[in-house]
């Protein structure tokens, strides 16, 4: 990262956060996508009389699209430009909901959805690339977090969708109402956030950093004369200097002349990994597991899954009002402190509960009256510290961190490895609770700690830099 001192930019606000939003819109997809089904999987497994390990798959399968969606988005991002991936998002999300929705079977399913998989990978990727291109430096932090506050309130939307569907067609997501279950409309109504985000996301232009390096100045100049207010003649010299034309970013473009990958494509593959390594999913794609072994009933549970849920957009607001105040480095390193903290406690809870046989013959912890209110007040804790922190800021940093020149690319296969450790960490979450739910949460607070060496060690300060310092 060159040392040159942070330029202020004057900018037209309204302007910038409204490009900023359409661009999250795909979090919000991300997000509800991801989510969705959950309040579907029971009722799918009774009518397509599945096992458990093909259950596990049709949840899972998502993920795997989203691997492959990821990468591809990168370097189609640079390529064809950033409202291209956009629109191909959206149609993919499209037709994820209805094929979902109208499955027949079990590998139908599986099939469309990895479809949208493919679709939530690839609106990962090109929101923080695109919010990234757009935002004056000083906002830059705020505008990304945009998205994760857009992913934690499609989660949210998807729980809330999939309660009223039920509830709407008498209660349960195997009745029907108009002639469909509940479950096929719980994925048929994405159909509605899908066809916005198409449809805005071509009212919105394609990003200045990429039109230069297409050669296109004129269109690039113009956009960025909508956001800033003054320098954009400056800003324009120096993206080009940053960019070559002739060059098409290819893998290759990753490597040191030496061979290896470059460090800083080393470090957006880490934070990603550590980002799912702490376990957070396994609090939102198992939250009954959890929140039963804590005690509550079954109806209870969706109560607490609905509290963390809503913590976890509230404490997001709290990032955007600190991640260009404090900075990125400094965000992690509380957010590393205090996953710490809460999974070791959730570990050493769970380490002392009583086990009891359950109707599986597996042995199942059973907590106290206190143990549970701890664990039940460490969990939530976990969120809060996630949710301020590794949430938002890794998404803001993989957008900002690659030069112009890689971008794209680079920011694909971080996003890749990301899907591939949210695969990793949620299918091994029943085996290793099967072991020990304070053994999985053990494992988690090894990697918060983890965490935490690696940011202190490794990740640069972004804060008010110019994406054109990024070396
Ligand atoms: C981040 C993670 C995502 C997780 C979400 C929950 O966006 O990338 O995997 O579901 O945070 O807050």
């Amino acid at each position: 990262m060159a040392d040159s001192a942070p330029t202020v930019e004057r900018y037209h606000a309204g302007r910038v956060i409204m490009l900023a939003v359409v661009a999250a819109l795909g979090g919000f997809l991300f997000g509800f996508d991801t989510a969705v089904v959950n309040g579907a999987v029971v009722a799918v497994r009774a009518e397509f009389e599945m096992g458990a390990g093909l259950t596990g798959f049709v949840v899972s399968s998502a993920l795997l699209g989203c691997i492959a969606g990821a990468y591809l988005a990168g370097r189609l991002a640079d390529r064809q430009g950033r409202i291209r991936v956009m629109v191909l998002a959206a149609a993919l999300f499209m037709i994820s909901a209805i094929g979902s929705g109208l499955a027949v079977g079990p590998v139908d399913l599986i099939v469309w959805r990895l479809v949208g998989g493919v679709g939530v990978g690839a609106a990962s990727v090109i929101a923080p690339a695109y919010i990234a291109e757009i935002s004056p430096a000083a906002v830059r932090g705020r505008l990304g977090s945009l998205q994760q506050l857009a992913i934690v309130t499609g989660i949210f939307v998807a729980l809330l969708s999939d309660a009223l569907l039920a509830n709407i067609a008498g209660g349960a997501a195997e009745e029907l109402w108009l002639g469909l279950a509940a479950w096929r409309w719980m994925f048929l109504v994405e159909v509605i956030p899908a066809l916005a985000y198409g449809i805005l996301a071509l009212q919105i232009p394609e990003s200045p950093r990429f039109l230069v390096a297409k050669g296109e100045l004129e269109r690039a100049r113009s956009v960025l004369g909508e956001v800033l207010v003054t320098g954009v003649k400056e800003r324009i010299e120096e993206i080009r200097k940053t960019v070559t034309q002739e060059a098409r970013t290819s893998f290759a473009d990753l490597r040191k002349p030496s061979g290896g990958l470059l460090p800083i494509v080393w470090i957006g593959i880490a934070l990603s990994v550590f980002q799912q390594f702490v376990g957070i999913n396994v609090i939102f794609y198992y939250s009954s597991t959890l929140w039963q072994s804590v005690g509550f009933t079954e109806e209870d549970a969706l109560t607490q899954t609905v509290i963390t849920s809503v913590t976890n957009i509230v404490v997001t607001i709290v990032a955007i009002s600190l991640i260009d105040k404090i900075g990125r480095r400094t965000l992690l390193l509380i957010g590393s402190a205090g996953m710490f903290v809460t999974l070791g406690v959730l570990a050493v809870v769970f380490g002392t509960a009583n086990l009891v046989e359950n109707a599986d013959g597996v042995l199942e912890p059973i907590l106290g009256d206190t143990q549970g209110v701890i664990a039940l007040i460490a969990a939530n804790g976990f969120v809060v510290f996630f949710g301020m922190s590794w949430g938002p800021a890794v998404w803001v940093l993989l957008g900002e961190m690659f030069n112009n020149r890689i971008r794209g690319t680079a920011l694909g296969l971080a996003a890749a490895a990301q899907w591939l450790a949210n695969f990793l960490i949620s299918t091994t979450f029943p085996a290793m609770a099967e072991v020990g739910l304070s053994f999985a949460y053990g494992f988690y607070t090894v990697f918060a700690l983890l965490s935490l060496f690696f940011v202190a060690r490794f990740v640069p300060e972004t804060k008010g830099r110019q994406l054109e310092d990024m070396a």
